[in-house]
């Protein structure tokens, strides 16, 4: 197992580019399975994940090609796809089940280990089935795998209980090819939902109003391939924001959407950030006031992202002042706090909400990474602690982070990844 070693650092400064999200090439790579010929997506980070799911796809009978020095991968569908995923590669990574409706709307069958709860909650699948059910498919749930079967595909209305992003994925890319119209109402509002649906709609899809709470699609005989490049990552970009304000230094975010960070400007404001939108980049300063506490409250997207609670917690832990953050998305997304903790923090958990007393002294220590955003919260809190922080399970971190240690590093950040 690898870890990183992270030192006390001065102030990050200089300049990053952010990579193509994570959370966006995930869905894009599995709807390439909807199509009938090959698709070009490019911009593409090369993470683990994207690895396990080019696997994936392999698996299922397609030609992948990886060309990471280009960031290109190039997807080729078979004319008969395999429709059963490979377990081993599909327990891997909750993300796999994002093939699910693709190959449920093209061979009209999908069977599926159930991706297994993770560091951050149960993560069902229920939401998923209900919209295959909505088209009119017969979803069988066993103990360890759901099996989802359907002749073809009926336009179909499905209500998400909870604006589910993973659900509102799979259910956009089987509706794309069922007969008739289908909607999804309550529909998860994340900008990686818009760049699958505009993937979608380059192959050929008839999709409105993805990025609302309401999404239109209108089926279609077959999907062409088609080229497409992924939007920068928000949840890479929160995390250097947050990097540069833990550390009081001065850095300049390239290839960054402002406008899919609003929530995250809006409270590193409030604990006295400065934040410049230049034809640059986003100029993040964490040097010209001294940092204060705010309260943060998890919700879907537009409001504070999930995948930034830990990070921005750390923030909090250095911060003066009290603070309260409510985590209203995972049942089960505060194991970082017991590392942070560990490390002079201050946190009590009740519940869902964890209040911080801070300002407190960090001091180095040996912590795990819980989930993949936990292990970059554990390595800013390491860049203002006295002596050496020994982060373990990084392969969780570099699920999600292109270059992590190369893009600190370059920043000023004392960071070194060895092998244990
Ligand atoms: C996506 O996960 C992201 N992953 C997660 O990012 C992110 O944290 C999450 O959305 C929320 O924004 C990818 O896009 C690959 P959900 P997903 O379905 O789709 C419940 C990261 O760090 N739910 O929106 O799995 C579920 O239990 C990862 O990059 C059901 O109850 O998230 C959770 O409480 C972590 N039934 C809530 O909805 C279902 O059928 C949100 O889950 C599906 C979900």
């Amino acid at each position: 197992m690898a870890k990183y070693l992270v030192e006390k650092s001065g102030p990050l400064r200089g300049e990053v580019e952010i990579s193509g999200a994570k959370n966006s090439v995930l869905p894009i790579l599995a709807a390439t399975l909807l199509a009938d010929g090959p698709c070009e997506i490019r911009d593409v980070p090369a993470l683990r994940d994207v690895d396990v799911m080019c696997k994936l796809l392999r698996q299922l009978g397609c030609k992948v090609s990886e060309d990471f020095r280009k960031k290109i991968v190039t997807v080729e569908p078979p004319a008969a796809l395999q429709n059963e995923a490979a377990e081993e590669l599909a327990i891997r990574m909750r993300a796999s089940i994002l093939a699910m409706g693709p190959l449920l709307a093209k061979t009209g069958r999908a069977k599926f280990p159930l991706p297994g709860g993770c560091a951050i909650g149960a993560r069902p699948v229920d939401l998923h089935c209900k919209g295959f059910e909505a088209m009119g498919a017969t979803v069988e749930l066993g103990d360890d795998y759901v099996e989802a079967r359907a002749r073809k595909l009926v336009g179909g209305k499905v209500y998400l209980d909870f604006p589910s992003v993973g659900a509102t994925e799979n259910i956009m890319m089987a509706a794309a090819l069922a007969d008739g119209i289908s909607t999804i109402e309550n529909a998860a509002e994340e900008p990686e939902i818009i760049d699958l649906a505009n993937f979608l709609n380059k192959m050929g899809a008839k999709i409105k109003g993805a990025g609302t709470a309401t999404i239109r699609i209108e089926g279609v005989p077959t999907l062409h391939g088609c080229g497409h490049t992924v939007i920068p990552d928000r949840i890479e970009t929160g995390t250097f924001m947050l990097a540069a304000a833990i550390t009081g230094g001065d850095v300049l975010i390239r290839n960054v959407i402002p406008d899919h960070v609003r929530a995250v400007i809006a409270k590193l404001l409030e604990c006295g950030v400065s934040i410049e939108d230049t034809d640059e980049g986003m100029r993040v300063r964490g040097d010209v006031k001294p940092l204060v506490a705010t309260n943060i409250k998890t919700m879907p997207y537009p409001g504070f992202p999930t995948d930034l609670q830990s990070p921005f917690m750390t923030l909090l832990a250095v911060a003066k002042g009290h603070s309260v953050v409510t985590e209203t998305v995972f049942e089960d997304r505060f194991k970082h706090i017991g590392e942070l903790n560990r490390m002079g923090a201050e946190i009590r958990i009740n519940d869902r909400k964890a209040s911080v007393e801070g300002g407190q002294p960090l001091h180095g220590a040996k912590v795990m990474a819980t989930d993949l955003r936990a292990g970059a919260a554990l390595v800013l809190a390491g860049f203002m602690a006295e002596g050496v922080t020994e982060v373990g399970a990084i392969h969780l971190v570099e699920r999600g982070y292109e270059d992590f240690v190369e893009k600190l590093t370059a920043l000023g950040g004392k960071i070194r990844r060895v092998e244990e």
